[in-house]
């Protein structure tokens, strides 16, 4: 069985994408079902490729028993032919994506990633990066949530039973 792909996009790929990710792994590792699927972060934009996360990001995730393991990588064309699921963290980085020429080709994987958040369907993200450590907890706790459910998704349309 081919693996699902995965693919959390934000800005800068050093503080909404790479916690995304790492929730969706651990969460992975916890329910076994890791052979099942793939996960990757990137930005749509270039300031941080080849940065390590944000070192604010980083420590609230340990605290929330969570661990980063993400170099900062730009968004490509390719992405979207290659991975299964696009989640995007806010609206404008939504459009972004679709600045991409084969975008068009693959609306139907371009999602919001609150579009599984029961608190807060097709709301934002919200960027942490001018925030203080309680914007950084409310980010978390959002993923958190969030990602719970989007597994949930997986599991019922994807993984076997
Ligand atoms: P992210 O947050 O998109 O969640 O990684 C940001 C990181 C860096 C910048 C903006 C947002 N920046 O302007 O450098």
């Amino acid at each position: 069985m081919e693996k699902t792909k995965i693919l959390f996009v934000c800005l800068g790929n050093i503080c909404r994408s790479p916690l995304a990710e790492a929730i969706f792994k651990d969460k992975v590792k916890r329910k076994n079902l890791e052979r099942f699927v793939e996960a990757d972060s990137c930005g749509t934009a270039n300031y941080h490729v080849g940065d390590t996360p944000d070192e604010r990001t980083v420590r609230n995730a340990l605290k929330n028993g969570v661990t980063i393991n993400h170099l900062g990588r730009q968004l490509a064309a390719d992405d979207l032919d290659y991975f299964d699921y696009i989640l995007a963290m806010d609206k404008s980085n939504h459009q972004n994506i679709y600045r991409l020429p084969n975008a068009s080709r693959h609306q139907q994987k371009i999602v919001l990633m609150r579009t599984f958040d029961p608190q807060g369907n097709g709301k934002d993200v919200p960027d942490p990066y001018y925030g203080t450590e309680r914007d950084f907890q409310e980010v978390f706790d959002i993923l958190d949530r969030s990602m719970d459910e989007f597994i949930l998704h997986l599991e019922r349309s994807h993984l076997p039973a």
